[in-house]
């Protein structure tokens, strides 16, 4: 299956549809086959001209054309955006992004036999490097489930895993990249106050980064000793660690992934 035979149409076109719509054109898609409509529609033509999608004035127009159409406005507006065009996306398949509604909320949402996954992606789907946690529960299947894989497999790594799952691999995920941007933005301001320029401290703290994933994928070596193989006795290392600790740096993520897992499907003041 190839992206060029696969039509997309976005309901909401916010970072994350971005995000999506840019990876899909980097994989070799083309961009007249991306529709996608929003709140905003002066933003949503300036962002459609600058990337060569096709802006639609609803969800009628954005899924009409489209083989897959992706759920991406906020959770809490799911149920209001979708609620008057069920009978269009009974004749696609349904991709929501949205957390905290997985395949029991769009069984009992959809027409029945409407085609629909759950999938949580972090925004380097962008670059093709995204990690996309996709529920095991689904109701996709033949030509439309085998476009759903090769639209998917376009933006980076995905891992299916269990409904009750998807929350709080997202907590890593999608909101770990947040939290591994803020690492590298902080140690570098460390090393900004050493007197390193900046610049060059972000390309060493994420060229570091990089080789950490690797070499925690790779080397098949347990992580604790990984860490040891860079903590000599006594040595500058250790010493970081230490400081590190008394700052709280584990517990503090700890209690990040617990802050995340919050019901996001409730409306924000
Ligand atoms: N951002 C992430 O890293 C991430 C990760 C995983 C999952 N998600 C999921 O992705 C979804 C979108 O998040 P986001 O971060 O992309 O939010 P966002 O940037 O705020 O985008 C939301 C989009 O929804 C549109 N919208 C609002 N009301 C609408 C309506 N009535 N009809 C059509 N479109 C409407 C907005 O249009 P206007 O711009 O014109 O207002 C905007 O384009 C959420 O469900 C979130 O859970 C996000």
């Amino acid at each position: 299956m190839e992206l060029k035979d696969i039509r997309v149409g976005f309901v909401g076109f916010g970072n994350m549809a971005k995000a999506m719509a840019r990876g899909m054109i980097k994989a070799g898609m083309p961009s007249k086959n991306i529709t996608a409509c929003a709140r905003n529609w002066d933003k949503l033509v300036k962002t459609s001209e600058d990337m060569g999608i096709i802006p639609c004035r609803d969800v009628y127009e954005a899924s009409y054309y489209s083989d897959i159409v992706i759920v991406a406005v906020k959770p809490y507006q799911v149920e209001e955006v979708l609620e008057d065009h069920k009978e269009v996306l009974n004749e696609k398949a349904v991709i929501s992004v949205a957390a905290g509604l997985g395949f029991e909320w769009y069984e009992n949402f959809l027409e029945p036999n409407t085609q629909h996954l759950t999938i949580l992606p972090n925004t380097a789907v962008e670059i093709g490097k995204g990690v996309i946690l996709r529920e095991k529960t689904h109701s996709l299947e033949g030509e439309i489930a085998e476009k759903a894989d090769a639209l998917l497999q376009s933006l980076g790594y995905m891992e299916e895993i269990d409904d009750d799952q998807m929350n709080v691999g997202a907590a890593i995920t999608g909101c770990g990249i947040n939290f591994a941007y803020m690492f590298v933005d902080s140690i570098a301001d460390g090393a900004v106050k050493m007197g390193m320029p900046k610049p060059l401290a972000y390309k060493l703290a994420a060229e570091m980064i990089k080789g950490t994933g690797e070499m925690v994928l790779t080397s098949g070596r347990h992580i604790g000793q990984l860490r040891d193989e860079v903590c000599s006795p006594g040595g500058t290392t250790i010493r970081g660690v230490a400081a590190l600790e008394e700052a709280g740096f584990r517990s503090g993520l700890i209690k990040a992934v617990e802050a995340t897992m919050t019901d996001s499907t409730k409306k924000k003041d």
